[in-house]
């Protein structure tokens, strides 16, 4: 029984955050409770009500740490790690990564904003995404900020705009590899199969259009093959076929001096969860672009990544209160909590486990008590955990679930006009809101009753 909690006493990486399923600071406190950042959970609840996202700084930034680290170490030539702001994006997240040095991916101009506003400097951001819109390349351009070509619209679209600003771009390229790798389909992206990206078939014709435009640069190439994956040989082929590319670019007269090997490094959600470490993970990339540049007698080209989930997955948690029970004997119990799949999507989306503990008696696990916990929204599959172990609990109660800093709150929704919590940092026994609370008010700003109905009521 004691091993179904284990995880929250053997942070067995201190390093790497993205192995251990609790933030580094997690300790059960002189009262058996839960204290995360120096912070109790049971007080925070108090003062922030819930449901509540937490982030701690000391993971967060152990996390990007762990990146650059292992990037001096493995790679020699210039890197940059870049965060791919999709995973959890706000003014907070920004201002962290680029205090750690970070680069910043973003897909829509609320992204880009956001990056510019919260301090990270515009040529350390990169603009992807497979349909951008006219106002968003106009707002890359005139911001300076480099795009990733994802597809021939995209192309020419850039190529317009920029003539018309007569404004100088530099680009890079983005296609499929053909990887497979073990993840969600959903989340599955460097398959020849995908919404994403050129063909690398279709890579000769592109490199010779792009040589004849007047105001496109192609800089670099990227490929993303995926996300949550354990595997390291997806990414060991990758580094070479991208090395090949390159070599292929060269022919048509481009200098490729960047390479961006995207994300996907997973985390551990549960106790059967193993993924490599972020050193284990920038070593075996790093190694395979310098031994395919070496084989080339090629320099090196900056190396670059995009992690996101790795970066801000396992800082985060969200608490909740327990509120109905529902037994249906010889079936199951439901334990229904004050928040679901509006703001953690992904269980319904992609059946995706997590960890779970009771804020107030974090340790205890009784075997008899499994429960299905359930969120509040009016949909049945609105179901957190299918069969959740925790001590004897009652209304009221707290559970804490870990490892929710990454596509929970970005993902989030108003589905049932449910405001999004509030989310905090938490650092050395203080708590900071970085996301205020929504109110059911607040949900009301952007509708509209035309005139002609209100007269009527
Ligand atoms: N770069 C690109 C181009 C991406 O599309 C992604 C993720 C990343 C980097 C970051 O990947 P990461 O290091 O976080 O694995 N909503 C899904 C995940 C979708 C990932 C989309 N792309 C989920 O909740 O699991």
């Amino acid at each position: 029984m004691k091993e179904k909690i284990s995880f929250l006493k053997n942070r067995i990486d201190l390093i790497s955050p993205n192995k251990n399923i609790v933030p580094i600071t997690t300790v059960i406190d002189s009262n058996e409770k839960l204290n995360i950042g120096g912070c109790s959970i049971e007080d925070l609840v108090r003062k922030y009500d819930s449901p509540l996202y937490i982030l701690d700084e000391i993971t967060l930034r152990n996390s990007c740490r762990a990146y650059k680290k292992a990037l001096e170490k493995y790679y020699p030539g210039v890197s940059l790690p870049i965060y791919a702001s999709k995973a959890n994006s706000s003014l907070f997240m920004s201002n962290l990564v680029a205090s750690e040095g970070f680069g910043l991916d973003a897909v829509s101009e609320g992204e880009l904003l956001t990056a510019l506003k919260g301090g990270v400097p515009n040529e350390k951001i990169v603009f992807h995404g497979n349909n951008k819109s006219d106002k968003e390349i106009e707002f890359a351009i005139k911001n300076q900020i480099k795009v990733i070509v994802d597809n021939d619209h995209d192309l020419s679209r850039l190529e317009e705009i920029s003539d018309s600003l007569k404004f100088d771009l530099e680009i890079m390229i983005r296609f499929t590899p053909g990887i497979e790798c073990h993840t969600h389909d959903y989340i599955r992206t460097g398959s020849f199969d995908s919404k994403f990206g050129f063909g690398i078939e279709s890579l000769n014709k592109l490199f010779g259009v792009i040589i004849k435009t007047k105001h496109l640069k192609l800089i670099g190439l990227h490929a993303h093959i995926g996300s949550q994956i354990f595997e390291l040989d997806p990414h060991k082929d990758l580094g070479e076929i991208m090395v090949n590319v390159m070599l292929q670019a060269k022919e048509f007269g481009h200098n490729i001096k960047e390479l961006n090997v995207g994300g996907g490094l997973g985390i551990k959600y549960t106790q059967e969860d193993d993924p490599p470490s972020i050193d284990e993970w920038i070593k075996t990339v790093s190694e395979s672009v310098k031994e395919a540049c070496k084989k080339n007698k090629l320099d090196l080209p900056v190396l670059m990544c995009e992690p996101g989930r790795s970066i801000v997955s396992t800082a985060g948690v969200t608490i909740y209160k327990i509120g109905s029970f529902k037994e249906i004997p010889g079936i199951r119990t439901y334990l229904s909590v004050d928040g679901g799949m509006s703001d953690n999507p992904r269980p319904i989306t992609y059946q995706s486990n997590y960890s779970a503990c009771l804020v107030n008696n974090p340790l205890s696990c009784n075997s008899k008590n499994k429960y299905t916990v359930a969120g509040k929204h009016c949909e049945s599959g609105d179901v957190l955990f299918k069969e959740l172990e925790l001590g004897n609990c009652k209304t009221g109660d707290l559970i804490c679930v870990f490892g929710t800093g990454a596509y929970n709150n970005s993902m989030s929704s108003n589905y049932n006009r449910i405001p999004k919590p509030a989310a905090l940092l938490v650092s050395n026994g203080e708590a900071e809101i970085i996301q205020k609370r929504e109110s059911p008010h607040d949900l009301l700003k952007y509708d509209v009753l035309p005139d002609r109905f209100i007269k009527q009521s």
